[in-house]
């Protein structure tokens, strides 16, 4: 069989173990040919092709990125590249594809397996907000360098005793906000699953440092929004896939908090550093788990479904249930979050 094997949307570590996974086990379990397309669904348009085989994935666990390289582009009926990707596909013999990305990825993915073509997705975000798996690749990573940077971001905060704001990505969710929050110890973490009150956080700010301490770490998800008709006027500018203006958000709120409070405010804006570097092992075995399950299911004739981790299991969930939706952080853990404050 030929396979097609595209990654698309944001990069992040660990796209290179799935990409691995689904070569070895699709040659050699299988037999089968696997075509990549360079760039993401733009590749297909294009019929940008790069045939994959072993030489191509030697030594690529450890490293961050995607070797197929990836674009934010997304075919639609209206312009004609919906037409320009079946012709590719036909042109190249293709008779299934695994699609890598997110929730644009995934989206399109859906049209396309629409459209007729078999198609079994892998999601990878390390915003984790692809709905229906626990975790999507590249989180971990992502989590693990958040973490280390707002250790790093502490010791500074308190030896200058000033309030430190770190932005890091969350377009929709907060889930690095959130986890990295919790692991890094920080005072405060604004996430978009629940609009901030700029008094609430500047009343708490002063409390703390009459009360006990003088410093304070604020970690902010791009995607946090001050409550509507709040004390602060502030609205999220996109760009054309979504993507957030990177340190809107962080800047602003550093500013707010220091006109408030008085206190030193300085940012840091993780941006793009968060996406880079080597997997973590969690990222890594999961992109080969998820390799491994999407090469099985193309071989088993099926079509239309998503890997997803499912507590320990790898399942497949229908694609159109998921595809389009948001997996926001649970209040649950918001609560933890606040609750270390
Ligand atoms: O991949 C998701 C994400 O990291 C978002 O958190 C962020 O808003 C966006 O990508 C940035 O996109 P780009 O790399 O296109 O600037």
């Amino acid at each position: 069989m030929r396979v097609g094997l595209l990654t698309g949307g944001g990069d992040c570590p660990g796209l290179n173990a799935a990409i691995r996974a689904v070569v070895k086990h699709g040659e050699g379990r299988y037999g089968h040919s696997i075509i990549g397309f360079r760039n993401g669904w733009k590749g297909v348009v294009d019929g940008d092709v790069l045939p994959m085989g072993r030489q191509h994935i030697r030594n690529v666990l450890p490293v961050g990125g995607t070797l197929l390289g990836t674009a934010r582009f997304h075919p639609k009926a209206e312009d004609g590249s919906l037409d320009a990707v079946m012709a590719t596909l036909e042109a190249e013999r293709i008779e299934a594809l695994i699609c890598i990305g997110g929730d644009g990825t995934l989206h399109a993915a859906s049209k396309v397996a629409e459209a007729g073509v078999k198609i079994v997705a892998i999601p990878k975000t390390i915003d984790n907000d692809v709905a229906g798996t626990d975790l999507s690749i590249g989180f971990h990573t992502a989590v693990n360098i958040a973490t280390e940077a707002i250790d790093r971001v502490h010791t500074t905060a308190e030896s200058h005793n000033r309030v430190m704001v770190v932005e890091v990505m969350g377009r929709h969710a907060g889930w690095i906000a959130v986890n990295a929050g919790i692991a890094g110890g920080a005072e405060l973490v604004l996430a978009p699953e629940e609009p901030f009150d700029i008094e609430q956080v500047v009343k708490f700010l002063k409390h703390r440092h009459r009360a006990h301490a003088n410093f304070s770490i604020v970690v902010v998800a791009e995607g946090a929004e001050p409550r509507e008709g709040g004390a602060m006027d502030y609205t999220t500018q996109v760009g054309k896939y979504g993507e957030i203006i990177a340190g809107a958000i962080g800047d602003r709120l550093a500013h707010e908090i220091e006109q408030r409070t008085g206190f030193d405010t300085r940012v840091t804006i993780l941006g793009h550093v968060q996406r880079g570097g080597s997997p973590t092992p969690t990222d890594r075995i999961l992109g080969s788990r998820f390799g491994v399950a999407a090469m099985d299911a193309i071989s088993e004739g099926k079509s239309g479904v998503m890997t997803a981790l499912r507590g320990e299991r790898v399942e497949l969930v229908p694609l159109a249930e998921v595809a389009g939706k948001v997996k926001h952080v649970p209040l649950d853990l918001l609560r933890v979050a606040q609750a270390l404050a």
